[in-house]
């Protein structure tokens, strides 16, 4: 029934396939175990970047022009509108309220509003000034600039708010 020719055909196209099969199988695994470690190293990488979040977000934070160049541009009577978020607890008559007094605040030193009754955060920053970029870096992030602070305020995000309240503060000096 099965003559040499089909019986050597047969036995051609089994041991072909089965060396597809292997080759296959072989590829599928080297490509499967590569594949495996490039995602073992993603992951690594990206549970480094988790553990560094807030670089991260000081990052994101230093997009556009920095600060010198904003504060050379900045607007005071902008910066006004601005220090409404801050009256609440600021004034600028020299009296304190929940917040220090904050006329001639720009390169006063930190915690220095005798009788104000400081964070202890802040009194250990008291043999520094509130320079233009101190501030800068305070009113970004009060919290994160000093840890423990007693100003409960989030923060002011946008870099130009920062930059024209400052220049607004600088007027009262
Ligand atoms: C909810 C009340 C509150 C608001 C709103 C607030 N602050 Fe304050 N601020 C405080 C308190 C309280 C302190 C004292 C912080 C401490 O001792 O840790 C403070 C401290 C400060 C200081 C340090 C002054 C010093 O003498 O060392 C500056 C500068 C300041 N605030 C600016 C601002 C500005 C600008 C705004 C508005 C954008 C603002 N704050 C909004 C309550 C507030």
């Amino acid at each position: 029934m099965f003559d040499t020719m089909t019986m050597t055909k047969v036995t051609g196209a089994l041991c072909g396939s089965l060396l597809v099969y292997l080759l296959g199988g072989w590829a599928a695994e080297t490509l499967y175990h590569t594949t495996a470690e490039a995602h073992g190293d993603e992951e690594v990488h990206q549970a480094y970047v988790i553990d560094t979040g807030a670089s991260e977000s000081a990052g994101a934070a230093e997009e556009g022009p920095d600060f010198a160049t904003l504060y050379a541009s900045a607007d005071a009577a902008a910066g006004e509108k601005v220090f409404a978020k801050c009256k609440a607890c600021h004034k600028l008559d020299g009296a304190d309220g929940t917040g220090p007094h904050l006329n001639g605040v720009v390169d006063r030193a930190k915690a220095s509003s005798a009788g104000f009754g400081y964070s202890d955060v802040l009194l250990s920053m008291a043999s520094e000034a509130w320079t233009p970029e101190n501030l800068d870096g305070f009113l970004a992030n009060p919290k994160g600039y000093a840890p423990g602070t007693k100003m409960s305020f989030a923060g002011l995000p946008k870099a130009e708010d920062r930059a024209n309240v400052i220049a607004y503060l600088a007027t009262t000096n």
